[in-house]
């Protein structure tokens, strides 16, 4: 059955009654909050003493309608590091209000997250990008969100975060920096690029037209998630790293004769998978140092990336 669009929004009692009931049947209690895009759920398996639900199980919790989605919710180590990790996310054009969309972000901080990752996969607008490109987010065109559709409207709770959050600084700059950096020492420095990730509704791609304006407007990818959940946990102040998979260039051009399909996106994402996840736990496994200040982990990085 296709979930009904749902405008009302979980208040605090709901996201800590979830976040109680998911600490009530797992041990784990995650640190780092991971949400995996589409086709790049893979990364779940990772984890270690995994405790897993299904996101039917989870009270108040939305379900993934989205082909390449698994809709699992799992906890287990990363490195050594207790993880939560979203296989399939939700989107506005699921017919989820943006409330909705981004409710998993509270729930990550009532669960003790400090620090969430979000994958994505997206088209490219900056033509010096290629298929198979992975774009490290600096900032990110929040367009439903500047036109009224943003996650944040409405009576503002503060235990959650301030009414009017900054959002100039939500991409952790250190962060960054680290993915740079392990990219470039896992011989990934040729496609890992850096960029601003411009947020449309979907469900359609775009039109030539608005592609070139999405490039005029200084965004070199676009894509139909990630930002509205920045935004909360940004609000609820969590440290914030996202990436973009570019599954395919978006149509800038009358003549091309490329047409963006979901079909593609998937199976870049398949080519590509690995590689962002080792990415991830390598980065989470540096993060980890750098938070224990523990330079004895050092000679671990290398085994299981
Ligand atoms: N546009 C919007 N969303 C996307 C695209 C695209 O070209 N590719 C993957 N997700």
């Amino acid at each position: 059955m296709f979930p009904q669009a749902d405008q009302s929004s979980d208040t605090y009692e709901d996201c800590k009654a979830t976040a109680d009931w998911l600490l009530a049947q797992s041990a784990v209690r995650p640190s780092v909050g991971i949400v995996c895009g589409s086709g790049l759920g893979g990364l779940a398996a990772a984890l270690k003493d995994q405790v897993a639900f299904d996101y039917k199980d989870v009270p108040n919790f939305p379900q993934s309608t989205v082909h390449g989605h698994a809709g699992r919710l799992v906890f287990g180590t990363l490195r050594g590091r207790s993880c939560v990790c979203m296989q399939g996310r939700f989107h506005l054009y699921e017919g989820y209000s943006v409330q909705k969309v981004t409710l998993p972000m509270r729930i990550f901080k009532l669960l003790g997250v400090d620090t969430v990752i979000l994958t994505n996969a997206a088209g490219a607008l900056n033509q010096d990008f290629k298929v198979g490109d992975i774009m490290i987010l600096k900032d990110h065109i929040n367009l439903p969100g500047l036109s009224g559709n943003h996650p944040l409207v409405g009576l503002n709770d503060e235990r959650f975060g301030v009414r009017f959050p900054c959002m100039s600084d939500a991409y952790e700059r250190e962060l960054q920096q680290l993915a740079l950096d392990v990219g470039q020492e896992l011989g990934f420095g040729d496609f890992l690029k850096e960029g601003v990730y411009s947020v449309l509704g979907g469900p359609s791609f775009e039109t030539v037209a608005e592609s070139r304006m999405l490039a005029k407007l200084g965004a070199d990818a676009v894509g139909m998630s990630t930002v509205h959940e920045v935004t909360v946990a940004r609000h609820c102040g969590m440290r914030v790293f996202a990436l973009s998979l570019i599954t395919n260039r978006a149509v800038m051009d009358y003549d091309s004769p490329e047409k963006a399909n979901h079909e593609e996106v998937l199976v870049v994402a398949k080519q590509r998978a690995e590689q962002v996840e080792r990415l991830i736990c390598t980065m989470v496994a540096r993060m980890e140092r750098r938070h224990n200040n523990n330079d004895d982990d050092d000679h671990d990085d290398h085994h299981d990336d």
